[in-house]
């Protein structure tokens, strides 16, 4: 009989990064919520990543939704120790060929609806005093690096970023909140071409899922190593 010490919400787990991230957690006896867009491609996801884990359907284009949708899945599954919001959208254009449709949308996906599980989600881990949050972020999003991706794509990682600073103050030491810079990694968002396995990606977050008590926290970090925002 199998017994799981914590329990791991990750979104889009049905491919790519998050998908990786989820059997890693899986295979630590971690209990997986594996988040898709659908019933169906979750149930499919959390068949493959087995070890117990559970789909959940988690569409994330309506932030507010994303609240009621968050409140359903703890009452049918318990709390959740560990957020990794790993779902994310890549819309092209840069500077004037961005436009305001994509922007919004980019905000929506990218930041809001995962602000929108960190406030559902982090304030119980912070009422249970323990918790880990991981945003999937990336270079992109880095104003040290330039913000120098597709606009909509850069600004949406730029404001993750800035919740996830200005969330760690608030969530307190004992809920550890951290963005992750996966590299460049192949999947469809990042193509075939990049140098990455998907779990070579997942590396950062699971290990920023997994922090210990003396962890860091309000950080964002690539390999493992902190990075400037
Ligand atoms: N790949 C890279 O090189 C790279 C580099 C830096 C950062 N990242 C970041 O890493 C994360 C994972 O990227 P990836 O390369 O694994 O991307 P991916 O292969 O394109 O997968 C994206 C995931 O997000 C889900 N998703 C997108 N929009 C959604 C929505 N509205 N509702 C629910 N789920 C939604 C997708 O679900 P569906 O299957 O239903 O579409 C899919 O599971 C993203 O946040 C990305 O920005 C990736």
């Amino acid at each position: 009989m199998r017994s799981h010490v914590r329990t791991a919400l990750v979104t889009g787990a049905n491919r790519g990064i998050g998908l990786a991230i989820a059997e890693g957690l899986a295979a630590q006896r971690i209990r997986v919520l594996a988040a898709a867009r659908s019933e169906e491609s979750a149930q499919e996801a959390a068949a493959g990543i087995g070890a117990g884990a559970i789909g959940v359907e988690l569409p994330l284009d309506d932030p507010l939704e994303v609240e009621r949708q968050a409140r359903r899945i703890t009452d049918a599954h318990g709390p959740v120790d560990i957020l990794v919001n790993n779902a994310g959208i890549l819309a092209d254009g840069r500077g004037l060929e961005a436009t305001t449709a994509d922007l919004i949308e980019s905000l929506m996906i990218n930041a809001a609806s995962p602000f929108a599980l960190i406030r559902m989600l982090g304030e119980a881990m912070k009422a249970r005093g323990w918790g880990r949050i991981v945003n999937l972020s990336s270079g992109w999003g880095s104003f040290d690096e330039g913000l120098r991706g597709p606009l909509a794509y850069s600004v949406s990682k730029a404001a993750l970023n800035a919740i996830t600073f200005a969330m760690s103050g608030d969530l307190g030491p004992q809920v550890k909140i951290n963005a992750a810079g996966p590299g460049w990694v192949r999947t469809r968002m990042g193509g075939q071409a990049a140098a990455r396995s998907p779990e070579e990606g997942a590396d950062t977050p699971i290990w920023l899922a997994t922090l210990p008590d003396d962890g860091p926290t309000g950080g964002f970090f690539r390999d493992r190593s902190p990075i400037p925002w």
